[in-house]
């Protein structure tokens, strides 16, 4: 198993190193601050953005068999319906298709002008808002060179869709500038607090911000990332960290965001990616079981009896975490 590296700042250009500023206390005679310039909840989590490219460059043995059932044009772990275990049991891709439209709808574009798509992977959540909504303009963003190229390759010559790589922590867009700002299951790799900081500043009144992310479901879920477990998965997917909700909620109310909608999509996300994993490493160690599934997904073939045995305490790590986990979809409104 790969060691996280040390990000420098060099290679990372959003790395710094979190200031806890404290809350402002009240004071009749003081000025009034801003609120977007203070944290609730800073957190240490960007350290692992150097690191971050190797959830995704294939070395890691899940990603690899993610990559077998179809990851690849998307990034993320797909939303399955239970029809799809008799008709697709290998097509992540149909599920993670499924997973963006039902994100891209929470940001209910229609009349919306500017949308920024970030931490847009290779491109083709940000190439469905685009197409989707052809008098919109989107920008889309991604940190790693990798994944920005990737998605100018398949989806670059659209009309009005542009990307670039840059961080979320520091959205390279002018203050109020947008109308929607859409983040699926990718703030868990950066300083959230930093980034609903700067996507309250480049919405414009009313805007809205769309991010779907793994919350921790307790404070106290917070211990299982000390844990054996908890650290083979933070290998896996390159995070330190994730947030409850209710730290979501209080942080994007104290910058002056309204919470509208939120959707716990568990069950048919973590919960359901994690039986299909957990299954496939089972019967992967089991070799007539390796066999059929062989004869159904031919690409199966390219994992060792080795490479099975250690998927299959990557899926008993992945379970241990996951329990502790909601996967939520929040959309808050910038108050006019
Ligand atoms: C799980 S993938 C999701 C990608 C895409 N939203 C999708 O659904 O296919 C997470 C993405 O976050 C990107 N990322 C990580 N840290 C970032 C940062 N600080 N700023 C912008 N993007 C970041 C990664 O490069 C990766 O493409």
């Amino acid at each position: 198993m790969s060691q996280r590296s040390t990000a420098s700042p060099d290679t990372c250009p959003s790395q710094k190193v979190p200031t806890a500023a404290p809350r402002p206390t009240v004071d009749e005679n003081a000025v009034p601050t801003p609120p977007p310039l203070a944290r609730i909840h800073p957190s240490p989590l960007t350290q692992a953005c150097a690191a971050t490219r190797e959830a995704y460059d294939g070395s890691s043995l899940t990603f690899r068999l993610l990559r077998a059932c179809g990851w690849g044009a998307f990034l993320n772990l797909g939303f399955f319906r239970a029809v799809d275990w008799i008709l697709r049991p290998f097509r992540l891709d149909v599920a993670q298709e499924r997973l963006a439209k039902r994100s891209i709808e929470l940001l209910a574009i229609k009349g919306a002008r500017d949308c920024v798509d970030v931490a847009c992977g290779r491109g083709r959540s940000s190439f469905r808002i685009a197409m989707g909504n052809p008098s919109a303009n989107v920008e889309a963003i991604d940190f790693l060179p990798d994944n920005v190229s990737a998605a100018q390759f398949l989806y670059g010559n659209t009309r009005n869709l542009h990307y670039r790589q840059g961080s979320a922590e520091s959205l390279p867009f002018a203050t109020e500038s947008q109308d929607r700002v859409h983040c699926l299951e990718a703030a868990f790799h950066f300083d959230r607090a930093a980034f609903l900081r700067e996507a309250y500043r480049i919405l414009r009144p009313g805007g809205l911000l769309v991010v779907v992310d793994f919350n921790f479901k307790t404070e106290d879920s917070r211990a299982v990332l000390s844990s054996p477990e908890g650290e083979i998965v933070r290998d896996i997917w390159r995070f330190e960290d994730f947030w409850t909700t209710d730290q979501y909620r209080e942080e994007a109310t104290y910058l002056g965001f309204q919470a509208v909608e939120e959707h716990d999509w568990t069950e048919q996300v973590t919960a359901a990616i994690q039986r299909r994993f957990s299954f496939i490493c089972w019967a992967g160690n089991k070799k007539p079981l390796r066999r059929v599934m062989t004869l159904c997904n031919p690409l199966l073939a390219g994992f060792t009896p080795g490479d099975w045995q250690t998927l299959r305490t990557h899926a008993a790590a992945l379970d241990t975490v996951r329990h502790e986990l909601r996967y939520v979809a929040l959309v808050l409104r910038k108050l006019a």
